[in-house]
């Protein structure tokens, strides 16, 4: 098995094609995707700005909108981008249209590059044996305003704590060192985790690292690409 590992979604995979590219946003954008699918959404519209999912509104059927500017609910949208927020009674059985300030803007970039799955810890270990007879893999981690998250590192680094025999890039060697880390500590150090404490969303982080089985699948419907949980 060969895993290639972006620390951003700005570097330049290796190669054209892979049998899996996993999307890791950690904080929160993934968490949310992996939980909404758990808990019974029929979909989620990763889109890159308000305006193009209040365009989406109009259009998708029994849509909630959902996400975040500054990590705070966007004025006039029904859920946040909060993990506690995306509840079966809040989402089961509706489409979610979701903007975020980094994670929802990466699924669309390797939409051609292989089947592309949303990855946080929460379903890491699920991801990671449904991977188990795939040969090329690329992790692609969000990362935050351009610059390595530690969150999104250590996602992608527990992935391959999966695997003995692995082949790894730079990427991936520095992803598994920080795997080692303690969960919790890693996320309250990391920059982002620091700034959703200082904010009042300490729970989140604690959200996150609640074990789920859902894996997230972008496929393109008749209306966007969206992440529904209907495939194994
Ligand atoms: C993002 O996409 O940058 C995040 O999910 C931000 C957040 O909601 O904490």
């Amino acid at each position: 098995m060969r895993i290639e590992v972006l620390l951003l979604p700005s570097q330049k995979p290796r190669l054209d094609s892979y049998d899996l590219v996993t999307v890791i946003d950690t904080l929160r954008a993934t968490t949310v995707i992996v939980k909404a699918v758990e808990v019974g959404a029929m979909g989620i519209y990763p889109v890159k700005s308000i305006t193009e999912a209040m365009r989406l509104k109009e259009i998708v059927p029994n849509a909630l909108l959902a996400g975040e500017r500054k990590a705070f609910k966007i004025k006039g949208f029904d859920l946040g981008n909060s993990p506690l927020e995306f509840t079966k009674e809040n989402i089961s059985g509706k489409n979610v249209i979701l903007t975020t300030t980094n994670g929802t803007k990466v699924a669309s970039i390797y939409q051609n590059y292989g089947k592309v799955v949303a990855m946080a810890i929460s379903n890491v270990e699920t991801v990671a044996h449904y991977s188990e007879n795939f040969q090329n893999l690329l992790l692609v981690c969000a990362g935050s305003h351009g610059e390595v998250s530690l969150e999104d590192s250590y996602t992608a680094g527990k992935f391959i704590s999966f695997f003995d025999m692995v082949s790894l890039n730079d990427g991936g060697i520095i992803a598994r060192e920080i795997s080692r880390l303690d969960p919790m500590k890693m996320l309250k150090t990391s920059h982002h985790g620091r700034y959703l404490s200082s904010v009042g969303m300490e729970e989140d982080l604690e959200a996150s690292l609640i074990e789920r089985k859902a894996i997230p699948v972008l496929k393109t419907d008749m209306i966007n690409l969206k992440f529904f949980g209907g495939e194994r």
